[in-house]
């Protein structure tokens, strides 16, 4: 049976379909057998950015396919060693039925209080419906500095959860790779690259530990 990880969030565009992309095109070329499930049936971004990451001939190619709930999707996971599910654009009821679902339930989020507070009432709700916070992590992403990153990070460890040990800068050249249909893991920068390296790998940490 696949390991299941899902990128969900209350708001829109905090980067779930970024780190689901990253954490699949690295398991790919690990060798591991990966479907990115894309849950977002009405934008189906990931399925867009793989059609233009197919016709532009990059390797690996990844395999992604959209899915109207968590159930379908789960329903092909014999065949594959990991589940990433890519969430739908703002949390709704299909968010609880993602996390029972999931082994780890990753939400990214900015490091204002404007995004942090939204993110952590989703958590409540989650574990309010029996979701173990174990289970939960929060991804901070769009950071602009340290110092930013250390009070978001205290902000959600206050609150009960636990923040991944890395996080991701905002920067341009992210969107310029997923334009041309790569993860931020490919990125033109080394420097970036490194970054959303080090942020996968404590994805996969999580999943080990
Ligand atoms: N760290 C970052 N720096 C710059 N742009 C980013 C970063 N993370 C995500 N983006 C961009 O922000 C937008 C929303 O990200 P996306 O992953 O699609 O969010 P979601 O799937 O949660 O709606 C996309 O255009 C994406 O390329
Ligand atoms: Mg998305």
């Amino acid at each position: 049976m696949a390991v299941t990880v899902a990128f969900v969030s209350q708001k829109g565009g905090p980067g779930k379909s970024t780190l689901a992309r990253a954490l699949s095109r690295e398991a790919a070329t690990n060798g591991l057998r990966v479907k990115l499930a894309d849950l977002d049936l009405q934008q189906g971004t990931s399925l867009e950015w793989n059609r233009t990451r197919l016709q532009a001939g990059i390797e690996p190619s990844i395999s992604v396919e959209s899915f109207p709930t968590a159930a379908k999707a789960l329903a092909v996971a014999g065949e594959y060693d990991l589940l990433v599910i890519d969430g739908p654009a703002r949390a709704s009821a299909g968010t609880l039925e993602i996390a029972r679902a999931s082994d780890l339930v990753v939400q990214p989020s900015g490091a204002a209080l404007d995004d942090l507070r939204p993110a952590v009432k989703l958590f409540h709700e989650l574990t309010r419906a029996g979701i173990p916070s174990e289970r939960l992590v929060m991804a901070l992403n769009h950071v602009a500095t340290e110092a930013e990153e250390a009070d978001a990070r205290a902000y959600v460890e206050q609150a009960g959860y636990s923040v991944l040990a890395s996080s991701l800068v905002e920067r341009p050249l992210y969107r310029q790779a997923q334009n041309a249909g790569l993860a931020v893991t490919e990125a033109k920068h080394a420097r970036l690259r490194e970054r959303a390296d080090a942020l996968v790998q404590s994805i996969v940490n999580r999943i080990e530990g």
